[in-house]
């Protein structure tokens, strides 16, 4: 972690110049070979700021209301997915994530209006990054008419299969737990047990915790 200026508030021209530096590196991310982009809307990060009633502070058409607080991502999806398709472009979201000293105080009408109006781009798929409203989950599920994408933190494969299974989402992702189990399909095809992910070893370093998790033959060798 290193210090940081204080944030300032986005001017307008700042705010198109930002759209288009996310179509740019869309495009230059399908120009390297990539097969798709996923737009970060989650997690405190730049579009979750603006979607949130603490961060976004604004009193112009980007703040204030639920219509105004999505403007920016759903400009943001609308020109990516104008520059590589719809097809090729994903959308994050956390609805009810604090991290990064997020706040949402109205879920249910802010993700109420931003999944529709993002329906309505035709994306290839929503990831949601599940904050723990199995409520507001339902409803973004009932929203939402293409691929759903469920990360549900911290919680075990089986748990995370149950949701393919009950119909509330169409693919289970998962991170740490892909993270520390390099053959993690292997092993659960196997039905083997699963390394512990090393949160000391999370978010820098070396490659500690990156590159060096045993596989199901080397643990047992
Ligand atoms: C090493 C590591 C790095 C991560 N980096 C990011 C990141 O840069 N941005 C982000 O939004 N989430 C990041 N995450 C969070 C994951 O996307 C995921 O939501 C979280 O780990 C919870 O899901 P899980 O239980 O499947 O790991 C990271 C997670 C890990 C373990």
């Amino acid at each position: 972690m290193q210090p940081i200026p204080e944030p300032r508030e986005l001017s307008k021209s700042d705010i198109a110049q930002t759209v288009q530096d996310f179509r740019r590196a869309a495009a230059a991310a399908i120009e390297a070979g990539a097969d798709g982009v996923e737009i970060h809307g989650a997690n405190g990060y730049l579009l979750h700021q603006f979607l949130s009633s603490n961060a976004n502070q604004r009193t112009d058409e980007y703040g204030g209301s639920v219509e105004n607080r999505i403007r920016f991502a759903v400009e943001v999806a609308t020109a990516v997915a104008d520059e590589i398709g719809p097809g090729r472009t994903g959308f994050r979201i956390s609805p009810g994530n604090p991290f990064n000293d997020i706040v949402e105080d109205d879920l249910p009408q802010l993700y109420g209006a931003l999944v529709p109006a993002l329906a309505g781009l035709g994306l290839a798929y929503l990831h949601v990054a599940h904050g723990g409203d199995e409520t507001l989950l339902k409803s973004i599920r009932g929203d939402w008419p293409g691929a759903l994408l469920l990360n549900r933190p911290g919680t075990d494969l089986q748990t995370r299969v149950s949701d393919l299974e009950n119909g509330l989402a169409d693919v289970i992702t998962v991170g740490s737990m892909a993270l520390a189990n390099p053959d993690l399909v292997a092993r659960a095809r196997a039905g083997a047990p699963l390394n512990e992910p090393d949160r000391t070893t999370f978010y820098g370093g070396d490659e500690r915790g990156y590159t060096d998790y045993p596989t199901l033959a080397e643990s047992t060798a």
